[in-house]
């Protein structure tokens, strides 16, 4: 009885020490942020304004702005609902779609600070709320419009000129919601989603889509200078190069992870990264790439942890039938 007095009081010491040190201290040395579950409706966009004007009126300057930014912000995410109430029409959608094809067509060439996705998945990788926001307004949907203020205009701004009725918008949302080509694997996800900004070495991939394997050392430079072209042009478009994401869901919590894809700025204030309007499955695949290629041996692993630990019970249940065998005699 004794030996167990003091294992309950060894396990009990054990688990306050863990809890001090894992989920209270961090818990107290990062704001939690609550999970938007991939809807996309402003309402994190419409808090983050609210809480500006507070910060305004603090150093009195720039009330004025920031409570305009509040109505302006309200006002989009109001009419994206009510674009999102419209029956869109795939079939006329197709035909609009090929303003889209005009900058995403495949043919790599940066555009204003990156090289336009491919939009082949976009249906099921993104949310389809955030699409409407992004079709209406990119610099809005993607929270980066204080970058874009007057002077300079976001990459695909242009799409503002180009579809700009309400139902035009449905349309081709719906149009992108029922095109199917392929299947959405978690690589091709990262590819569409973060590889135009992101590289993940582990996975071979940069901005100029997955590295091939060359005949020769000249050929691999080459290429490597191409690299780095691109790079500096996203780091000239973001301001910093965007790090490299291999080893990202090793670092990082999936809910860090998920907010963080829901809507940068609630994490990091201020950071260049847009919003990407990832849907749940969207998220999902993203995510698996990211521990597929962080932690290769996850999925042999986990499996043998379970048997080592059948194997300590049983191991622990036949050690104590043996000890209390052998001291039968003496207690
Ligand atoms: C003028 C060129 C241009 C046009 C036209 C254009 N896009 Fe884009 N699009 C871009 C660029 C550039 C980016 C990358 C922007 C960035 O990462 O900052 C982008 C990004 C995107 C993304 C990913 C955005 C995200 O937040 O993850 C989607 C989805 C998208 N475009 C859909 C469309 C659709 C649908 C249309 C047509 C209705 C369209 N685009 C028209 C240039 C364009
Ligand atoms: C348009 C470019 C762009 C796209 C697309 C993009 N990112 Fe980023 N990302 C950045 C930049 C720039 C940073 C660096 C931000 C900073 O330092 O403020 C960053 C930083 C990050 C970080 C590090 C955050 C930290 O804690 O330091 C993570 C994680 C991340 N991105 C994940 C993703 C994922 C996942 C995707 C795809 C769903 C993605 N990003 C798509 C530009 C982008």
């Amino acid at each position: 009885m004794k030996e167990f007095k003091i294992l309950a009081i060894v396990v009990f010491f054990s688990l306050v020490l863990y809890w001090g040190v894992e989920p209270f201290a961090h818990s107290q040395m990062h704001k939690h942020v609550e999970s938007n579950n991939f809807i996309y409706d402003g309402k994190s966009d419409i808090a983050e304004a609210t809480a500006k004007i507070a910060t305004a009126k603090e150093v009195k300057k720039g009330v004025v702005e920031a409570e305009a930014k509040l109505v302006a912000k309200k006002a989009f995410w109001a009419e994206v609902a009510e674009t999102a109430k419209l029956k869109g029409d795939a079939v006329a959608g197709e035909a609009a779609f090929a303003a889209c094809m005009g900058c995403h067509n495949g043919a790599g060439v940066n555009m204003g600070g990156v090289i336009p996705p491919n939009l082949d998945h976009a249906g099921s990788l993104y949310d389809k709320n955030y699409l409407i926001a992004l079709v209406k307004d990119p610099a809005m949907a993607s929270n980066t419009d204080h970058k874009f203020a007057d002077t300079m205009m976001h990459p695909m701004g242009s799409v503002k000129a180009m579809i700009t009725t309400p139902q035009d918008i449905a349309n081709v949302v719906a149009y992108l919601t029922t095109k199917k080509v392929g299947k959405l694997t978690p690589k091709v996800a990262f590819m569409e989603a973060c590889g135009r900004c992101h590289t993940n070495k582990y996975g071979k991939m940069t901005p100029l889509g997955e590295t091939p394997s060359f005949k020769t050392e000249k050929e691999a430079l080459a290429h490597n200078i191409k690299v780095l072209d691109e790079q500096d042009l996203i780091k000239k478009y973001m301001g910093n190069l965007p790090p490299d994401l291999s080893m990202m869901a090793r670092a990082r919590s999936e809910h860090f992870m998920e907010t963080f894809v829901e809507n940068p700025q609630s994490q990091l204030a201020g950071t260049s990264m847009p919003r990407t309007g990832l849907s749940e499955k969207g998220f999902e695949e993203v995510y698996a790439y990211l521990n597929e290629t962080g932690d290769p041996s996850k999925s042999a692993r986990t499996p043998l942890g379970i048997a080592v630990l059948i194997f300590f019970g049983i191991f622990t249940v036949l050690a104590y039938l043996w000890k209390k065998h052998q001291w039968h005699d003496l207690h």
